[in-house]
């Protein structure tokens, strides 16, 4: 079987591939001694051979025979054109009928060719095909390096958002492990002030270093638990499905974390707890985190002394969002993901600090929006808190008038305990 060298790189390539398509000898030995030189040629004597050629080489522009024993011109065409759809094909015609040269047509040939064929005319033909396939070869290398161009902005565009993602939760991580840590390092302080005093433990000595080691064990897990949640969601591992934490349990943990807060100074807090206790389908870290940080915000909202209450109590029936009206003083969020089936847990964070100006309240829950000093605040509490409530299909709704205050309630899927 004829062959030809296999070009290393097809597309673009210097020199083109031509293969020449007839039963006679005399026409398939002129073509070669004209192109020889200027073209890879692939010589067949019928059909079959063609094919098999065009399955393992590179073919530019064919030269075929319309009358041919066994398969016609016509067929070869045809299937040539479903093995290499962008070849060029000149054909050579004797006395055709225009229904013949219709059916040429119609498989795209690009040229005819009476036969006997004169050498400048096949030259001009076959050159012109070549020049064609170029061009279109060209075209297409160059719409390849654009769209892998596009891919590559994509993927770039894929990396800068998991970067982004990867940051955010960094970010948060640094900032929840904060309120622990700031614990942690107030009973240090006030352990080593109190144990550098003195020589030998007193009873009383002694209880009071175990109390505040008592805190700073708590405060401790709490900051291992943090980066273990975000660890998981770094890892991608799917959270627990529906936990059930009871509220009374969480509610207890919340006052004695924000009792020792150096936020608190000389403010009022308090928690009332539930009337009857009731399991809420969230992580029971993620609760505490976001009962805390809108805690503290309402602690640290205003320099004087003011009161900041914690609150609860189970709804029996779903909410009625149409009652819910965002305004200049109220934002509802994530009604999108709420589960709104009963039984809800609602939660409120109430405080009699300065309230939020209207033009300041859409912006709360922005990722670093913050109205405190560099050195005071990330602007990411609002964000974490938004962000642990959608995962755990609830809603938040924030109310505030300025020179009354500011009242944060959640809404979340609430589940009966286990007797
Ligand atoms: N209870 C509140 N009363 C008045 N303003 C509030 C209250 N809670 C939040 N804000 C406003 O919302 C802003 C964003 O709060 P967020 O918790 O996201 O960040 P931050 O508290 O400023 O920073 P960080 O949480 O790192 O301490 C605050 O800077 C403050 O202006
Ligand atoms: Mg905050």
């Amino acid at each position: 079987m004829p062959t030809t060298e296999e070009p290393l790189n097809p597309v673009p390539k210097r020199r083109g591939t031509l293969l020449v398509v007839d039963d006679e000898d005399g026409p398939r030995e002129s073509m070669r001694v004209i192109f020889k030189d200027e073209y890879d040629l692939l010589m067949a004597e019928d059909g079959p051979t063609a094919i098999e050629l065009a399955k393992h080489h590179d073919i530019d522009v064919a030269v075929l025979d319309i009358r041919m024993a066994g398969m016609s011109g016509i067929e070869v065409l045809e299937r040539l054109k479903y093995v290499k759809p962008d070849m060029e094909a000149i054909m050579m015609t004797a006395f055709e009928t225009t229904d013949t040269i219709r059916k040429a047509l119609r498989l795209r040939a690009c040229d005819y060719l009476n036969k006997p064929f004169d050498l400048a005319t096949m030259r001009a033909a076959v050159s012109q095909a070549m020049q064609r396939r170029t061009l279109e070869s060209e075209i297409h290398s160059s719409a390849e390096k654009v769209q892998q161009l596009l891919t590559d902005l994509e993927n770039q565009r894929i990396d800068a958002q998991i970067a982004r993602k990867r940051g955010d939760i960094l970010a948060s991580i640094i900032h929840d492990i904060n309120n622990p840590l700031t614990v942690i390092a107030g009973f240090l302080e006030l352990l080593n002030q109190r144990v550098s005093r003195i020589t030998k433990l007193e009873t009383e000595d002694l209880e009071f270093v175990k109390a505040r080691l008592g805190i700073i064990i708590r405060q401790t897990t709490n900051c291992i638990e943090i980066s273990r949640r975000y660890l998981d969601i770094l890892r991608e591992k799917p959270g627990q499905s529906a936990p059930r934490v009871s509220v009374k349990a969480l509610l207890k943990d919340l006052e004695k974390n924000v009792d020792v807060h150096p936020s608190l100074r000389e403010n009022e807090f308090s928690v009332a707890l539930f009337a009857e206790d009731i399991g809420v389908k969230i992580g029971g870290m993620d609760l505490i985190q976001i009962l805390q940080n809108l805690a503290v915000n309402a602690l640290q909202c205003a320099p004087q002394p003011h009161r900041v209450e914690v609150g609860g109590e189970v709804l029996r029936a779903p909410l009625d969002l149409a009652a819910f009206k965002d305004g200049p003083n109220d934002r509802l969020l994530n009604v999108e993901s709420l589960d709104n089936t009963a039984p809800l847990v609602k939660f409120w964070v109430r405080d009699t600090g300065p309230g939020i100006p209207a033009e300041v309240l859409p912006k709360i829950f922005d990722p670093y929006f913050t109205t405190k000093g560099p050195r005071e605040g990330t602007g990411l509490g609002l964000n974490i808190v938004q962000r642990f409530i959608k995962d755990g299909h609830g809603a938040l709704h924030v109310h505030s008038v300025a020179g009354e205050g500011t009242t944060f309630t959640i809404y979340l899927p609430g589940a009966e305990l286990a007797k």
